[in-house]
């Protein structure tokens, strides 16, 4: 059976979860599969808006299964809260449709205040994070000393584990001017959320097993994207997780062999919010323009996203690292109108030709872009549900993406509706 990966190929909010919604007709079980309520994914349904963060793109289809692997740091009052405001526009959420691992890690109230306490304190350490805890609730979890879904079962053992991370988070906190927790007050409110978790807990890895004997799709989501990723991205501007397909099969405990088919999504130009090398940023008309024809505002922070070219050169790295099979390219829409398009195929680093990012700082920051120039088209693209809607130069365009990241597109997007998708190759057939 085909399971499908769904990961960003670049620095995330490239629209998985447009392309999750519209895949999760064809599959029984949506898994996310890291990260944390750092994400945002929109879906749009028939005009209906859907903001997702630590939910499933998938929990809007009736009959699916929505999972939230180990592998996701989880804010419970957040959840809570989502979980209600998705109810309020009619989405049923059950312990039958949400399962949540027993053992993901959850976000702590201390672990926001001590990353907003962070990129408040000096300009060198900000990173422009989401300030929503992701990073020191996964410290938390490597340090061994995080609170799990599993533990809020048992007072006792509760108290012990929030002991144990208070030795830690209190030592940290006289240092940056922060008062101690409230311990007895944590441990209240952690009970008094308790059962609002336990009922959706589960041994996912089993449930996943089951599923998958029972000849089940799954489709595993991922959040970000790979240039954010801990290890590949571009570190230290990055998130705290491994992002990439990799991924998807340690944060549930599906093993490697449930992956059939990677997708990673693409957007036709390139955004990036927060700190960091972005070698294709436009501070020009032509960005301003991807900025305001893509509504380039973050979904979990508003914040307004830097906005250049195609970075060919980088999906092309984000897709061998994933594993790519094939990609979604979304928001070809944006492009409409642009007399010429440009299409970084590599950089210039002292004088050299690169055909990947290198990994050290100095070395990213004098790689200069180097760009091919593509003729744009003057009709619209958005709402085209097929190849035959499409103007020659936008399908010049996107076989040119593919020559050069090497990698075949699958799916096509032109605008945020559900429907408004091209399917080319369905990554769910055997
Ligand atoms: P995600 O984080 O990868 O799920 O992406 P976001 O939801 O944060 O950002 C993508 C934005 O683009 C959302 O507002 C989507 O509704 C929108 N979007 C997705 N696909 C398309 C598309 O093909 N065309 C246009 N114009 N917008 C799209
Ligand atoms: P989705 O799933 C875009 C960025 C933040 C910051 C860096 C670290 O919607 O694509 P964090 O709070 O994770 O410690 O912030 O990562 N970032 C995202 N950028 N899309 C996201 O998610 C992101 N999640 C985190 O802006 O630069
Ligand atoms: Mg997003």
């Amino acid at each position: 059976m085909a399971n499908v990966v769904v990961v960003g190929a670049q620095w995330g909010d490239e629209g998985k979860g447009k392309i999750v919604d519209w895949l999760s007709e064809r599959a029984d079980v949506i898994a996310r599969f890291q990260g944390g309520h750092n994400a945002g994914h929109t879906l749009v349904v028939g005009g209906e808006v859907y903001k997702l963060h630590a939910l499933p793109s998938g929990v809007v289809r009736r009959g699916k299964l929505s999972i939230i692997g180990n592998g996701v740091v989880l804010d419970p009052w957040h959840l809570v809260k989502e979980i209600a405001g998705i109810r309020e526009q009619g989405v049923e959420i059950t312990p039958e449709t949400l399962m949540i691992a027993e053992n993901t890690p959850l976000i702590l109230p201390f672990h926001g205040e001590l990353d907003r306490a962070r990129e408040a304190q000096n300009s060198v350490a900000k990173i422009g994070t989401t300030g929503r805890g992701i990073g020191p609730a996964y410290e938390d979890k490597v340090g061994r000393r995080v609170i799990r879904v599993a533990d809020l079962g048992d007072a006792r053992t509760l108290e012990l584990r929030v002991d144990r991370a208070l030795v830690h988070h209190n030592a940290l906190r006289a240092g940056l001017g922060l008062d101690p927790v409230d311990r007895d007050a944590l441990i209240e409110d952690l009970r008094a959320i308790a059962p609002e978790i336990l009922q959706y807990a589960a041994p996912v890895w089993k449930v996943l097993k089951d599923k998958r004997r029972a000849g089940r799709r799954i489709l595993f989501e991922g959040a970000q994207g790979a240039l954010l990723d801990i290890d590949f991205g571009t570190y230290p501007f990055v998130t705290s997780s491994n992002v990439i397909a990799g991924q998807a099969t340690t944060g549930t405990g599906a093993g490697p062999d449930a992956v059939g088919f990677v997708l990673g999504i693409v957007k036709a130009y390139t955004t990036r919010v927060g700190e960091g090398p972005f070698p294709t940023e436009l501070h020009d008309d032509d960005g301003q323009r991807l900025g305001e024809r893509g509504h380039e505002f973050g979904t979990t922070t508003g914040r307004k996203r830097r906005c250049g070219w195609f970075d060919a050169c980088l999906v092309r790295q984000s897709c061998a690292i994933s594993g790519v099979t094939g990609i979604a390219l979304t928001k070809l829409d944006v492009l409409d109108g642009f007399e010429t398009l440009k299409i970084c195929t590599g950089y210039e680093l002292d004088g050299v030709r690169m055909d990947y990012l290198p990994t050290a700082a100095d070395q990213q920051a004098r790689c200069t872009p180097v760009y091919e120039e593509m003729p744009g088209w003057s009709q619209s693209t958005e709402g085209a549900r097929s190849w035959a809607d499409l103007p020659a130069e936008a399908i010049k365009y996107v076989r040119r993406v593919e020559e050069l990241i090497e990698c075949p597109v699958a799916l096509l997007s032109t605008s945020p509706e559900r429907d408004d998708t091209i399917l080319v190759t369905d990554p769910f057939a055997d």
